[in-house]
């Protein structure tokens, strides 16, 4: 399938979103794990924006990045209405190449949702968000995971953006075996979603 997100985004594309209470309590989550406050968060394919505007609301400094300049202008008009302080960054640009963009610093939290499936070499990947992350930082991979008789996915849209748990794991786990303190602490399903917490812990 050839990617044309810019068409897609103006045609008014939409993905499912993180229900407020989950995201509530994955924030908790990291929180106590984090053993402190959650100050910066960077959403790589961000998309419309609608998960960083749900953070900046919560008083996270977020910054969202797109390959997609169609994705990014209906991300800034969906957070416009947030009051300046609280709203989102975003910027167009490659989360493949995020070691080449001086934009892009170190966060409390780096956030990839229905993106996962997009990336080729994802053991690099994760890598790269390490690099991005403070110390003590968490990563929160969220991605439709296929089961093993694929029941859960219904849909070719869904299938489309969705990953083998597996293959994802074996990922995630050949990353941490090359960090000393980057660990997947927590691991959910959120419908046909899965959400792998990793991060790095305080004590
Ligand atoms: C399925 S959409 C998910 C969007 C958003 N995270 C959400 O959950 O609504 C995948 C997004 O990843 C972005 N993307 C894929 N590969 C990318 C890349 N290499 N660099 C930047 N963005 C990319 C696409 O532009 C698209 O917005």
């Amino acid at each position: 399938m050839t990617l044309d997100w810019e068409r897609w985004y103006r045609e008014g594309v939409t993905y499912r979103q993180l229900d407020e209470p989950v995201l509530d309590d994955l924030l908790s989550t990291i929180t106590d794990k984090r053993g402190d406050k959650i100050r910066t968060a960077l959403d790589v394919g961000c998309g419309a924006g609608e998960l960083a505007g749900q953070l900046s609301r919560r008083g996270i400094a977020t910054t969202g990045i797109d390959g997609s300049t169609a994705a990014i202008v209906r991300a800034q008009a969906n957070t416009a209405h947030i009051t300046l302080e609280h709203r989102p960054t975003f910027l167009v640009a490659d989360i493949n190449d995020l070691a080449n963009n001086p934009t892009v610093t170190r966060y409390d939290t780096i956030w990839n949702k229905l993106v996962i499936a997009f990336i080729e070499e994802r053991q690099r990947f994760f890598r790269s968000l390490g690099a991005h992350m403070n110390e003590y930082g968490w990563c929160v991979t969220i991605s439709p995971v296929l089961t093993d008789d694929n029941r859960e996915l219904v849909t070719p849209k869904l299938k489309a953006i969705s990953v083998d748990r597996k293959s994802l794991l074996t990922d995630l786990h050949q990353v941490f075996a090359t960090t000393i303190t980057w660990r997947l602490a927590d691991m959910r399903d959120h419908g046909s979603l899965g959400i792998f917490v990793s991060g790095e812990r305080r004590t």
